[in-house]
């Protein structure tokens, strides 16, 4: 893999999609009316993304630390997940986008899943789009996870066995399978990481945008790309060590 992305657009795109319980509150709503009209920005987002050619990308839906929430709303966010996997899978299939999970997704309800199963292999063979839901994901127990599988794979190995090579190790991410995201965008105007790809966000470009999560449309998202498209990544070299921006690939 080229080590500096020649494409002004991002192959990997991640979303911390902030914002549904104030979009809620300056309405008089519950907060979860909020979470309902987040569940229609995923879609939005989602066909917005296949249009503009991005490759991967991966939405924060439910963190570990969102069991602390309030009952009656990690229940309705369940809820809007079982609705999402019902309704959206034929979508996914027409519009061949592959899903896939990241985060703890044993520890999720046995509908969520049975759901989950279903979708992600009813979508496994498409390529176009990769939408990955980060659900009880958490990048520390990411890096438990990982170190743990790690352990397990050298266990037994002769003692004095070097130290894994970075593209060793990452394979035992969550994300060992897909590439590091070259943008990270968080709506809402909070200016914080929240535990999100921390590792795999290393070189990765962050757009921080005031438009909360529910009103965040495709302009948002080519207003993202813009911004990225006019930023120098430099992943540790010098500008005059870079070549210039090259025309993306089809
Ligand atoms: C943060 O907003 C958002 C979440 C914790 C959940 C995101 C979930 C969805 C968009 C819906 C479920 C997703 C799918 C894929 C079906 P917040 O509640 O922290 O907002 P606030 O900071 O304004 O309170």
């Amino acid at each position: 893999m080229d080590p500096v992305p020649k494409s002004p657009i991002p192959c990997h795109v991640g979303i911390i999609m902030d914002g549904n319980g104030r979009w809620a509150k300056q309405r008089g709503l519950p907060r979860i009316e909020g979470h309902r009209r987040g569940v229609e920005t995923v879609r939005t987002v989602t066909r917005a993304a296949r249009e503009l050619g991005i490759r991967y990308l991966t939405l924060y839906a439910f963190s570990v630390e969102n069991w602390k929430r309030p009952q009656d709303e990690v229940g309705g966010l369940m809820s809007l997940l079982d609705y999402f996997l019902k309704r959206e899978t034929a979508t996914l299939v027409r519009d061949k986008v592959r899903l896939l999970t990241i985060g703890r997704t044993a520890e999720m309800p046995e509908n969520i899943r049975n759901l989950l199963a279903k979708s992600c292999k009813a979508t496994e063979s498409f390529t176009d789009l990769t939408l990955t839901l980060a659900l009880n994901y958490g990048a520390r127990t990411e890096m438990l996870d990982a170190a743990a599988s790690y352990a397990r794979a050298v266990a037994g190995s002769a003692t004095g066995t070097p130290p894994p090579t970075w593209e060793e190790f990452r394979r035992h991410l969550y994300t060992g399978d897909i590439p590091d995201p070259d943008l990270i965008i968080r709506s809402s105007g909070e200016m914080r990481v929240s535990n999100f790809l921390l590792l795999q966000a290393a070189y990765a470009e962050f757009v921080f945008t005031p438009t909360l999560w529910p009103d965040f449309s495709k302009a948002d998202l080519e207003s993202a790309l813009a911004d990225y498209a006019g930023r120098e990544r430099r992943f540790g070299l010098t500008s005059e060590q870079l070549g210039p921006w090259k025309p993306a690939k089809a």
